[in-house]
């Protein structure tokens, strides 16, 4: 088979300098997922029709197996696919699809290609509210040609089948039939929708086949509609996790834009936010308003409300958060604790320690059973390079430290609270840095003193 992705429209409606079928839905350009739907049916070839801002959606989508058609200037469906045509296998059928309806599934395609056999097969539904699309015109129950809203008689507009615009064609005929196209019509356009009363002509068969959703059929010309569609996509993905047997304290109040796997008795708290590659571990619980990005959580651990991770790696049974940030490079054991306003980037952590209160822990080793104090630091950046720090096993790092980087902590070492490590502090010693404290019993507070009056 060969699949087109019809893209060179303008998209004015969404009033942006960013190409139509470039903006996202759940996290992937809208062509992203008419492209991975189309791959998933296996086609010999996947041509697509690009125009408007082309370049940018070229390199946006660059992958190998992807051939490009330019259409300009754009004259119309039909006109968009005769550019397609030299690149096509002439031996199978043609599926058409657009560039910006992102939700058709797979199995529905399937049954379009089908019902075409060796004909035509229009994908179509019946709509309360039909107004702006292609009516199916049929005659005795047979497809006997689409008329566009602009072109259509009040009778036809009456109408409430309509074309969706996807549809499989014979393509060993398309040459003819494109090429017979006329543009007289309220639009000066090559409508590639005329081909359906060509056939009937030449009398081959026009078949059509329906979506089991609606929405599947949905294409985005505005923000408005983009958002519709984003909603619906994420109700599809909140059901499908829900049906593995995650919790979902709120299916409307999640976001997955990626993938998000998760093992036995997950549950989520609401309004978080999953983007790239997820995976959570059995038994894991994620608080309200979390985001997570590209992350991997082992089984037993918690997050807590208000955590932004990103690409991190955490161990099992941990306790992270409230109001964690871990960023990319952060890798923790087990059972560690990162509490309310630690920052933790590039930096292993090894099992049983625990950073609880307003800490940055960067470009860190730390060893086991490691105590790191509220508002600890790592000085690791001295404004040009950056460099490591190391804290070995059962090390405790008294409150208020910093720790001036290259610098080392052995194993069991306590730094004393407010101390600037400079120098390595040796193995089960106390090491403290701090002015000696003095008491001043002469010490008078000042007096405010009495303004002179004129
Ligand atoms: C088209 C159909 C109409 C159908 C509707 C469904 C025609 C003549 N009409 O109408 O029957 O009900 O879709 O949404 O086909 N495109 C190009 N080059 C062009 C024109 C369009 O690549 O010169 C692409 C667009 O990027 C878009 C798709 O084709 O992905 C459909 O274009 P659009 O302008 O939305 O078609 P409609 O006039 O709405
Ligand atoms: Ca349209």
């Amino acid at each position: 088979m060969n699949v087109v992705i019809l893209a060179a429209g303008q998209g004015k409606r969404m009033h942006s300098d960013l190409p139509k079928v470039l903006h996202p839905l759940a996290g992937r350009p809208l062509l992203a997922h008419v492209i991975a739907t189309a791959r998933s049916l296996d086609p010999g070839v996947i041509c697509i029709v690009y125009g408007h801002g082309g370049e940018a959606v070229r390199e946006a989508m660059a992958q190998p197996d992807l051939i490009w058609a330019k259409q300009e200037p754009q004259l119309g469906t039909g006109h968009a696919l005769a550019q397609a045509l030299p690149h096509l296998n002439s031996k199978s059928p043609t599926l058409v699809l657009y560039g910006d309806v992102p939700l058709t599934r797979a199995q529905t395609l399937r049954d379009l290609c089908r019902a075409a056999g060796k004909g035509l097969a229009l994908l179509t539904v019946e709509l309360a509210d039909p107004h702006g699309y292609g009516r199916i015109v049929r005659s005795r129950g047979s497809i006997k040609r689409i008329v566009e809203e602009k072109d259509a008689s009040p009778a036809e507009r009456a109408l409430r089948e309509i074309n969706t615009g996807i549809m499989v064609l014979p393509t060993a005929r398309l040459k003819a039939w494109l090429a017979g196209l006329k543009n007289k019509n309220a639009q000066k356009e090559y409508y590639l929708t005329d081909v359906v009363a060509a056939a009937v002509k030449d009398k081959l068969p026009v078949h059509s086949a329906h979506p089991a959703a609606a929405w599947e059929t949905l294409g985005v010309n505005s923000k408005a509609q983009l958002a519709e569609l984003e909603r619906v996509f994420q109700a599809q993905t909140a059901a499908a996790l829900m049906q593995q047997g995650v919790t979902l304290a709120d299916p409307a109040r999640i976001d997955v834009r990626g993938s998000l796997a998760c093992a036995r008795d997950v549950a989520i708290d609401v309004n978080c936010v999953f983007e790239g590659e997820v995976v959570l571990g059995a038994g894991v619980s994620v608080g309200a308003n979390c985001v997570l990005r590209d992350v991997k959580v082992a089984a037993g651990t918690r997050i807590e409300p208000f955590c932004h991770l990103q690409q991190a790696d955490i161990g099992a049974r941990c306790r992270i958060g409230p109001y964690a940030r871990l960023r990319p490079g952060t890798e923790l054991a087990e059972e560690v604790h990162i509490g309310n306003f630690v920052e933790v980037k590039a930096s292993q952590i090894a099992a049983r320690s625990k950073a609880n209160h307003l800490a940055y822990v960067g470009d860190t080793t730390v060893g086991r059973d490691v105590n790191i104090g509220a508002g600890t630091i790592t000085c690791n950046y001295d404004g040009v390079n950056k460099h490591r720090t190391i804290i070995e096993d059962g090390a405790f790092i008294g409150s208020d430290t910093q720790l001036v980087a290259p610098v080392r902590v052995g194993r069991g070492a306590t730094l004393g609270a407010g101390t600037t490590l400079t120098r390595d502090a040796p193995a089960d010693a106390l090491t403290v840095s701090r002015a000696k404290q003095v008491t001043i019993s002469t010490w008078k507070r000042p007096v405010k003193q009495k303004k002179e009056t004129k």
